[in-house]
């Protein structure tokens, strides 16, 4: 959590407070000021938006855009987030980043009290630097007026509250080819398939419920992503994926190419089957390669269908590598270093595999107790396979033996 500091002060009628994420300090609405009952949903009940919760989400950021930066030639880039809040985010890619090149700042909000409290965060804290700068307008408006005006930044981010469909596109359209685009939604009752109808309306994607919600929400989001740079030719490569509880989180890098952007459709959309009795899965890759088969070999049941998904690789080692080497660097809570620690490692030893087994979806379904998840991953492990833990499942286990292999394993221990 972040670190609440004492100093309280009101600018112009804005009740603020002082708080502390990393190694960085701004002036938020405070909190007890605004938020009377308990029941308010503290973000959306300020007069800028701030989530103290959101602080693992700005920590990725400030890791993802070092990593970026680092393995980059450019030595002059502008970072812009186009829904900046309170400004905490681009505030802290300022401050906490430490590298021997120019990053520009562009800070946006729709919300004039937030283009305020930028400004007043930018004067205290920033003395001012020119190396900010602050606007106060629609996010796609912005987008494309940069592109007009030439001033491409190198690396966008969206972080709206709800889905980011909407802008996806003037953004992949605004950023420099190579640059890198960071998305997060939290509308993720929908990616994971509670609201089909939302799903397909907002994403393309036709997602039911089903034993994978979290990767799936990232694959869906991957989808609609790599859908909107397709139009103009352009093409996505996942460079890190992240979904909990309340929010799915991708960075891409963008490219440009026809070729690219059809073997987008060809080679990284598909399909996937799915046994909502056993959790037995099939994957289908191309657009076009939409599945027959429609019952379990297993237990015959019905196979269900989640489609059209990116189903290609969802993060890229050297990247997710980099983000490792940088996170000690780094002056974020103890906690959250070693959850990221956590999952970094997770996914490099997972070697893109998709999807995953979920213990506690198996005892489920067998009425069973979960087993020792470490054991049935070192039993697994000890037959030869590939078997790791993932962040999208606290139970989840990715691997390469097949399902029969993995209810045996299970099995043998309870
Ligand atoms: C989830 S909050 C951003 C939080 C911020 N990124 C952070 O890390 O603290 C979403 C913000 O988007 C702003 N917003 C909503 N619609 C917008 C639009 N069309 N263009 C620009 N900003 C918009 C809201 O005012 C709100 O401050
Ligand atoms: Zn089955």
């Amino acid at each position: 959590m972040p670190v609440f500091l004492n100093k309280r002060v009101n600018v112009d009628g804005l009740f603020l407070r002082e708080v502390r994420e990393g190694s960085t300090t701004v002036y938020i609405p405070d909190i007890e000021k605004y938020v009377r009952n308990r029941s308010e949903y503290i973000p959306t009940s300020l007069p800028v938006f701030y989530n103290p919760q959101a602080e693992l989400s700005r920590d990725t950021t400030v890791l993802i855009v070092s990593a970026f930066i680092r393995d980059s030639v450019i030595n002059d880039m502008i970072y812009l987030e186009a829904m900046a809040g309170t400004g905490i985010r681009g505030f802290r890619v300022l401050n906490e980043i430490k590298v021997n090149k120019t990053l520009r700042i562009i800070l946006n909000d729709a919300n004039p009290f937030a283009a305020k409290l930028m400004e007043i965060n930018k004067k205290e804290f920033f003395n001012n630097t020119p190396h900010v700068e602050i606007y106060n307008t629609d996010a796609n408006y912005l987008f494309n007026s940069l592109r007009l005006r030439n001033l491409c930044p190198n690396i966008i981010e969206i972080d709206p509250a709800g889905t980011p469909a909407p802008f996806l596109f003037d953004a992949i359209r605004c950023i420099k080819i190579g640059g890198m685009l960071i998305v997060t939604a939290t509308d993720t009752s929908c990616l994971y398939g509670k609201y089909p109808d939302a799903c397909m309306r907002k994403y393309g994607s036709y997602v039911i419920i089903n034993p994978f919600p979290r990767e799936i929400g990232v694959r869906v989001l991957l989808y609609a992503i790599g859908h909107e740079a397709s139009k103009i030719s352009r093409s996505i490569i996942p460079l890190f994926s992240l979904a909990t509880h309340n929010f799915v989180r991708v960075a891409v890098k963008i490219e440009r190419g026809k070729t690219k952007a059809n073997d987008f459709w060809k080679h990284q959309v598909g399909w996937i089957l799915f046994c909502p009795a056993c959790l037995y899965f099939e994957i289908y890759k191309g657009f076009s390669n939409i599945p027959h088969t429609r019952k379990c070999p297993r237990d015959k049941m019905e196979l269900s269908l989640l489609g059209p998904l990116y189903v290609g690789k969802i993060y890229d080692e050297n990247f997710v590598r980099n983000m490792l080497q940088v996170l000690p660097q780094m002056k974020f809570s103890a906690q959250n270093k070693r959850l990221l620690e956590k999952y970094l490692m997770w996914m490099l030893e997972s070697r893109h595999i998709p999807l995953y087994y979920s213990l506690r979806e198996i005892a489920r379904r067998i009425k069973t107790s979960i087993p020792s998840i470490n054991g049935v991953i070192e039993t697994l492990r000890s037959k030869g396979y590939i078997a790791t833990r993932t962040h999208f499942d606290e139970t989840g286990i990715k691997t390469n033996a097949n399902i029969d292999e993995v209810y045996a394993t299970f099995l043998a221990y309870v």
